[in-house]
């Protein structure tokens, strides 16, 4: 919490106790009922600072904040000091700042001069897009967008999968079962139908893996036909992925799949070999991890090694993870490097990190892993290898079409264009899809449930949205301008008394450091979270206190309060990467 203030009370307390105002900044709270107080001074710290007990420091802090400007009551409860301020002038200082600031509300530029580097969605080429992929795609998409308004240069990187062993399988399965024709009219499914099949059947014959081996190897060194195939397998995907980002409103900075490291993993295994950090073992080359160096430090201790080159000579996803780091590291001197993967590949990453820092780079103790749980759909766990996936444009394409039918319920849509009304149904489907992968801390799994996905009441993306335009469409009412925003002397906001009134201000004041705190978990889940307890608010303050034909002091301060809630809910759905549309 941060206005003028707070920051008074603060001071004012800090200088009484001999501490540094940001400090009592830090532990500022709300007592547990708005009739106490608006804000809460919890003084067990102090106490024990100055060893005494904590009911008499609050008792002194309540006296000298009576003294202090806009403090209208200060009462020691037991350790806590409970303080009441002005009202108006509170909700002139939060809704007056936002109306100034509006969309750069809760932002920032602590992170001026810092470059983040975020790999995210990361799909694999030659299957469809998956919920998993859906999912770092959606989280990635946000924390790019969190970053950004702090003030953080960040890159988007697309780590593609377009290189491995998988490649060998498909170039075999094309080679058997393929036909040119079919791959070019079903993309992606006929692609991943092959590698399906070749799975199957390579569980009843073992020649088959050898087969995919040799394909893969012969990619590796260059083989025409193998590279034929594989740059077109790679291009067809892509042209489907593309479709997909394009629908979901997804840019990437840097589109770079594995393969584009493939030269540089020769001399970096040749140099890790030179320079003791990898061995052979029994033809591979690997990094050990278990030896002297780690021995009692406890990280390394246990970890199985990674494997950089295989017997036959081919590299694999860790090497060439290994040699993009260090490509990115060249070309951005990150300030941090997000992988947002799921958790499933945490010891890969422990792994990556602990070779980097093997080799003496600093940096690597900037890698993140942004690890996130399992998408369930409806309970069921995916496996792209038994073929039991959900695939992106499907989902999509659900949520679209049940989101038309929602919306055509709705009495206030009825004049809306059917153009209108698809292009709405496409912005809010996509939404509840993105949403949906955001609504629980990213370490949770989620349970993908249409129910929900789509619920206009519950803690949903169309929730959020449905209240965002329903604002919009009491500005529009009031034929309101939205470019300029009324001068702050224009509005009383001591008119705005009643509770819904204060309770929406004092939630607007929370974005900020919803916004902060997202960054600092490398989770959008509290600003989506935040969203709809915010338009909770809201609707509990529409549905209570009429705002259009009020008399005119009351109408033009509540109108603010909408104006400016309407601006909190557009900048928070769209630093999720979601869509604010003015109607629907
Ligand atoms: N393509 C990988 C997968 O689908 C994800 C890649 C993530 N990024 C990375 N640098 N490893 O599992």
């Amino acid at each position: 919490m941060s206005n003028p203030i707070v920051r008074e009370i603060a001071r004012v307390a800090g200088r009484r106790l001999g501490v540094p105002e940001a400090d009592v900044l830090k532990i500022i709270t709300t007592p547990p009922s708005d009739e106490l107080g608006d804000y809460a001074l919890p003084c067990f710290a102090f106490a024990q600072r100055q060893k005494r007990p904590p009911h008499e420091v609050a008792r002194e802090l309540a006296e000298a904040l009576r003294e202090a400007e806009h403090v209208v009551k200060a009462e020691a409860a037991g350790p806590y000091v409970n303080v009441t301020v002005d009202r108006a002038a509170l909700l002139r200082f939060i809704v007056g700042a936002i109306l100034e600031q509006g969309e750069r509300y809760g932002g920032g530029d602590e992170g001026r001069g810092r470059t983040i580097v975020i790999d995210y969605s990361s799909p694999n080429i030659a299957r469809p897009f998956s919920i998993a992929h859906l999912r770092s795609t959606a989280l990635g998409n946000a924390l790019k967008r969190l970053f950004r308004h702090l003030g953080y240069r960040v890159v988007g990187v697309n780590h593609l999968g377009d290189w491995g062993t998988q490649f060998g399988a498909l170039i075999a399965a094309y080679k058997r079962w393929g036909s040119r024709e079919r791959v070019e009219r079903e993309n992606v499914y006929e692609l991943f139908r092959l590698y399906v099949k070749f799975h199957e059947e390579a569980e009843k014959d073992p020649k088959l893996e050898e087969e995919a081996r040799l394909w893969f190897k012969k990619l590796e060194e260059g083989d025409q036909e193998a590279l034929e195939l594989w740059r077109w397998f790679v291009e067809l995907s892509w042209r489907a992925f593309r479709r997909y980002y394009e629908l979901l409103g997804v840019e990437f900075e840097e589109v770079r799949g594995e393969s584009a490291y493939r030269d540089r993993t020769g001399p970096l295994i040749e140099e890790l070999l030179k320079k003791g950090i990898a061995r052979e073992s029994e033809g591979a080359v690997i990094i050990p991890f278990d030896d002297e160096g780690d021995k009692g430090e406890g990280e390394g201790e246990g970890m199985p090694p990674l494997l950089l080159r295989k017997r036959d000579g081919t590299t694999l996803y860790a090497t060439r993870d290994l040699a993009a780091a260090l490509y990115h590291y060249e070309t951005y001197r990150f300030y941090k490097k997000l992988y947002v993967v799921g958790a499933e590949q945490s010891l890969h990453f422990k792994q990556l990190f602990k070779a980097l820092e093997r080799m003496g780079h600093e940096w690597a103790r900037d890698l993140v892993h942004v690890a996130f749980g399992m998408v369930l759909f409806e309970d069921k766990k995916m496996s792209t290898r038994k073929g039991r996936v959900i695939f992106l444009e499907e989902v999509v394409r659900k949520a679209t079409q049940r989101t038309r039918e929602i919306i055509e319920s709705i009495a206030k849509t009825a004049d809306l264009t059917p153009e209108e009304k698809d292009r709405v149904a496409q912005d809010v489907g996509v939404s509840a899809v993105l949403y949906s992968q955001l609504s629980r801390s990213r370490t949770q799994d989620i349970h993908f449930r249409w129910e929900e996905v789509l619920n206009f009441e519950g803690k949903s993306g169309p929730y959020v949205q449905y209240t965002h335009a329903r604002m919009a469409g009491v500005l529009r009412r009031a034929g309101v301008s939205t470019s300029t925003p009324p001068q702050p002397d224009e509005v009383d906001y001591g008119v705005l008394t009643h509770p819904h009134e204060v309770a929406l201000a004092k939630k607007l004041e929370l974005f900020p450091q919803k916004v902060r705190q997202a960054v600092e978990e490398y989770d959008p889940f509290p600003v989506a979270e935040y969203l709809a307890d915010l338009a909770a608010a809201a609707n509990k303050f529409y549905d209570t206190c009429r705002v259009l034909g009020e008399e005119p002091a009351v109408e033009r301060a509540r109108l603010a309060l909408v104006r400016a809630t309407k601006t909190v809910l557009k900048t928070g759905l769209e630093l999720l990467g979601l869509k604010a549309p003015e109607r629907m």
